[in-house]
């Protein structure tokens, strides 16, 4: 028998990529960097089945070049941005995503950049590395009370519940805000509350954001929302780069209008080097991690290459973001 042919759009943990070996007949790109855009048209060819990062952009040009054989796109991530889901569904493609999984591990880092940035430990690592410490000092480094603080929260799904679930661990206040989650039994049960954004905005001492990248959510947080904010306070994004407009954060963490940040995600990713934000103390930046534990990876890469064979074999994926192509006549 023909194995189908895939393409795997970088090298992904063990788990799953043997899975895709096993079963299909596998082009893995090698490189460190994502395949450049001539590359990938090129690849995808004549394929049957594309597993992708989201640092690949899947749209129209590149599902018309993979050919009418391409049945399924496998997003080795929970968000899609990067691919055309509509496009996709027109073209009666599923496109497999890897949530739940991720869920705990991406809460846990936003909460650690949350403890981080309150309690300046990147800068305190800094000023150590730096022979700063000079003695104990009353004044040093001083940051701000976690414990009994507001958190809130921009986006109630899975993680943005995990995020309250940990907040509830230190006592704090914990508002969300969620236009489509506004009575949730698991927010009546661990306190928190849902409000309008204004609220979150001009109330919370940590602000962090967790919806995905949408038409609506793309520089959500901009300089009207920075101007709202406690002058205190302190934004997390561990959700997607362009929720956050880079420049506004720059002008509110320059001119005052909030005391720190802490970003899993950036606009563009990566960071330009020549970046000002990159010049600042008050901002903590990591290169998109949140899922990366070993255990969620290899978690997300085995349900990657189970939606990939399963679509492969005309079976319904495990986990489908556009169910709708099975009801297509
Ligand atoms: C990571 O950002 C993901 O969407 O899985």
């Amino acid at each position: 028998m023909t194995k189908p042919k895939v393409f795997v759009t970088r090298i992904i943990p063990d788990a799953g990529i043997d899975m895709v070996l096993d079963y299909c007949d596998a082009a893995v790109w090698q490189e460190e960097l994502p395949p450049p855009r001539s590359e990938l048209i090129s690849n995808v060819k004549g394929i049957d089945g594309l597993l992708c990062l989201l640092t690949d952009q899947i749209d129209a040009e590149l599902m018309e070049a993979a050919g009418s054989g391409l049945k399924v796109i496998s997003n080795h991530a929970v968000g899609f941005d990067n691919v055309d889901v509509a496009e996709a569904t027109r073209r009666r493609i599923p496109v497999g995503n890897t949530p739940g999984v991720l869920t705990d591990t991406t809460a846990d880092f936003a909460f650690a950049l949350l403890m981080a940035a309150a309690r300046r430990v990147v800068e305190a690592d800094r000023y150590t590395r730096a022979g700063r410490w000079k003695t104990w000092g009353p004044k040093v480094l001083l940051g701000q009370d976690v414990s009994g603080a507001t958190l809130g929260i921009i986006g109630f799904g899975r993680i943005g519940k995990g995020m309250a679930k940990r907040a509830a661990g230190f006592d704090m206040r914990v508002l969300f805000y969620d236009p489509f989650c506004s009575d949730d039994p698991y927010a009546q049960e661990i306190g928190a509350k849902s409000v309008d954004l204004e609220t979150v905005l001009s109330q919370a001492d940590f602000i962090s954001v967790h919806t995905p990248l949408l038409d609506d959510t793309h520089h959500l947080i901009n300089d009207e929302a920075f101007d709202r904010m406690k002058q205190t306070a302190i934004l997390i994004n561990t959700s997607r780069g362009p929720v956050v407009d880079p420049d506004a954060l720059y002008r509110a963490l320059t001119g005052g209008s909030i005391a720190a940040a802490a970003l899993d995600v950036t606009d563009p990713e990566p960071i330009p080097k020549d970046s000002p934000l990159l010049t600042l103390e008050n901002l903590i930046i990591a290169p998109h991690i949140a899922s990366g534990s070993v255990a969620t990876r290899d978690k997300m890469a085995t349900m990657a290459a189970a939606n990939l064979i399963a679509g492969l074999k005309g079976e319904r994926l495990p986990y489908c973001v556009n169910p709708e192509v099975y009801n297509q006549s």
